[in-house]
């Protein structure tokens, strides 16, 4: 990678997108392509969730009328009004997956799930239509003032819970749906640890994780103080980012990209309130997991024979096309040049009233061309 200016792969499939709605898609949705993407699985979690099929249908005609030269696969939001006959119904309307959020962890996630048992009747049917459960792989923070540890009937102390094991305090909860529904298609999202890594790897071949570029870069350090690399899940340590980087070169198709791009007005990231959670990734999203693999070999991490051609195809798209059985029908390609991108400062667009700040704003990429 390091000794090459120009790469050529077929264009790109970035299983986990949020292009919101209203004037923020209308700035986000046409950047797809300029990262290199054609195809995208669309997270639900807008205001209010996306639960029914027809809101669905209907935002997925919003987005076609932005950008017809994109698929959209689309998701349903897990909630109480989801049961086993919207999930019929929803499979013959064409609708992918359903998204799983936590209640109470992320951006939009007040009406998520508390207790995962309560949806297992719509799991099974997931299972039977064969349709994708996207884990939103956190467990709610404990309050602040709460005691620092618990202990359970059978003494054993369980930790409190903060932004930074609440993945690995999901774990248990991920390994028993998949215990419980094993040919139920499932993808641990936006993986940060090298233990989200290994339960994916422990799982049958059902399961997959999803990697974002953000994930390939990012360390603790890098967010704390900086509100354009703060997301849920927070990024870890060097040593969870460096096994995200092994991941992708090892995956055999268990890993590929989900960048979990995710714009929120620049207002809600510099304002008074509290800070958006969210990454910015969409204009950009191939060059910046180049530049994060290449950083890996620099620093030793990868060989350079691990970023191999079939590694690329295979994390941009083939592996995460084949997971979802979502063909590339288009034959498109698109061709890769070393430092041909500026990132831009802030993305605008005339007549809309939003902004937003991308990643690694003011730096250089790959630049993308069809
Ligand atoms: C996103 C958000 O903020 O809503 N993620 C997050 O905070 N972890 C949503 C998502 O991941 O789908
Ligand atoms: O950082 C995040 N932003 N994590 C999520 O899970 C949701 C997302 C968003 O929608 O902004
Ligand atoms: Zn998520
Ligand atoms: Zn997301």
């Amino acid at each position: 990678l390091r000794s090459v200016n120009e790469i050529e792969l077929p264009a790109a499939f970035d299983a986990h997108v949020h292009l919101r709605d209203g004037e923020m898609s209308q700035l986000v949705t046409p950047t797809i392509r300029r990262g290199g993407v054609n195809q995208v699985y669309v997270m639900p979690n807008l205001v209010p969730p996306i639960t029914t099929i027809q809101q669905c249908l209907e935002y997925r005609d919003r987005l076609k009328a932005i950008d017809p030269s994109v698929d959209y696969l689309m998701s349903l939001y897990l909630h109480e009004s989801i049961t086993p006959e919207v999930i019929r119904e929803a499979k013959k309307a064409g609708i992918t997956g359903v998204k799983s959020y936590p209640a109470g962890v992320t951006t939009n996630s007040s009406s998520g799930v508390v207790d995962y048992a309560t949806f297992y009747p719509v799991f099974a049917e997931m299972e039977k239509q064969n349709m994708v459960l996207n884990l939103h792989g956190e467990v709610p923070s404990t309050p602040t003032h709460a005691p620092s540890s618990t202990t359970t009937k059978d003494d054993v102390p369980t930790p409190a819970i903060t932004i930074l094991n609440a993945e690995p305090a999901f774990l248990p909860t991920f390994k028993a749906l998949h215990e419980r529904f094993p040919n139920l298609r499932i993808i641990l999202e936006h993986c940060s640890t090298a233990a989200a890594l290994a339960a994916v790897r422990a799982c049958g071949p059902t399961v997959a994780g999803t990697i974002t570029a953000h994930h390939l870069s990012l360390i603790i350090d890098d967010w704390a103080g900086d509100p354009f690399c703060f997301c849920k899940p927070v990024a870890k340590t060097p040593e969870d980012r460096d096994a995200l980087l092994k991941a992708v070169v090892s995956s055999q198709g268990r890993f590929f990209l989900g960048t979990d791009s995710a714009p929120h007005d620049s207002r809600k990231k510099r304002g008074e309130d509290k800070i958006a959670a969210g990454v910015f990734t969409q204009p950009y999203a191939v060059g910046l997991v180049l530049d994060a693999l290449e950083k890996g070999v620099e620093r030793g991490v990868l060989a350079e024979g691990d970023v191999s051609q079939e590694v690329l195809e295979g994390f941009l798209g083939g592996w995460g096309r084949g997971f979802y059985g979502a063909e590339e029908t288009r034959g498109e390609r698109i061709v890769l040049k070393r430092g041909g991108e500026d990132i831009v400062d802030v993305l605008r667009k005339d007549g809309v009233s939003v902004d937003v700040v991308p990643f690694r704003r003011g730096e250089q990429t790959w630049s993308v061309s069809w």
